[in-house]
């Protein structure tokens, strides 16, 4: 099937500025993208993060990989395209949970420096907040509580992160923090987390 994009299309402004928005949800939104291997810890420390945040009386929400591609990116797979319409989509998600003044934590592998990069460039200066979540391959093989690198290993998974040669890691280079999972715990991850929010203001009624 070919698809026809559309043409006759009008953006329309709203009435709502975000600092009105702001006024009501007494935070400077923002999207912890966080990006690592798979089992090296991003969705503990994601669903860890958005637990304290709400219970502090924050709006946060989890964009996770596993749960999204059960859903709106159900027909995509591994492939490197797929991968970039993958974090794409959830560029593009997060933008608008953002425009809707939430904290939004993405717990994505997103492998590709270039597809984080642009997820950056669509979010304003400071609201996108790069976290590496490192953790070795071979620390993350040891942990493999889907028991999928025992699987890539014995070649039954095609393009698996970090293990098959086609399917390569770019860490970050500068990311706005580097979280060593091997090193510490998810308390202390969360915890560098929400210091670097309040830092920036993230969490101050008003800033
Ligand atoms: S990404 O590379 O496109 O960002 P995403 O984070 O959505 O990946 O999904 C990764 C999750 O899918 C992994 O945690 C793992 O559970 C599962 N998975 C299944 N096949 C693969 C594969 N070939 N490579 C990496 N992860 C895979």
């Amino acid at each position: 099937m070919t698809r026809q994009v559309a043409t006759n299309i009008t953006w329309h402004p709203g009435h709502v500025t975000r600092e009105e928005r702001m006024a009501v949800t007494r935070q400077k939104p923002c999207c912890i993208w966080l990006t690592g291997l798979s089992a090296c810890g991003k969705s503990t420390i994601a669903m860890a993060l958005e637990q304290v945040l709400i219970q502090r009386g924050h709006l946060a929400y989890v964009l996770d990989g596993d749960n999204i591609r059960h859903g709106l990116n159900k027909n995509l797979g591994f492939s490197p395209e797929d991968r970039e319409e993958n974090i794409r989509r959830i560029g593009e998600v997060a933008k608008l949970f953002v425009d809707a003044g939430l904290i939004v934590i993405t717990s994505f592998i997103s492998p590709y420096r270039a597809d984080r990069d642009k997820v950056r460039a669509l979010l304003q200066p400071g609201e996108f907040v790069e976290v590496f979540v490192d953790a070795s391959v071979e620390v993350c093989a040891k942990r493999d509580p889907k028991g999928l690198y025992e699987k890539a290993m014995r070649g039954e998974i095609k393009n698996f992160t970090g293990v098959s040669p086609d399917a390569p890691y770019e860490a970050p280079a500068s990311p706005e923090l580097h979280l060593k999972t091997d090193e510490i715990s998810v308390e202390e991850a969360v915890a560098t987390l929400l210091d670097y929010l309040e830092s920036k203001g993230h969490l101050t009624p008003g800033a």
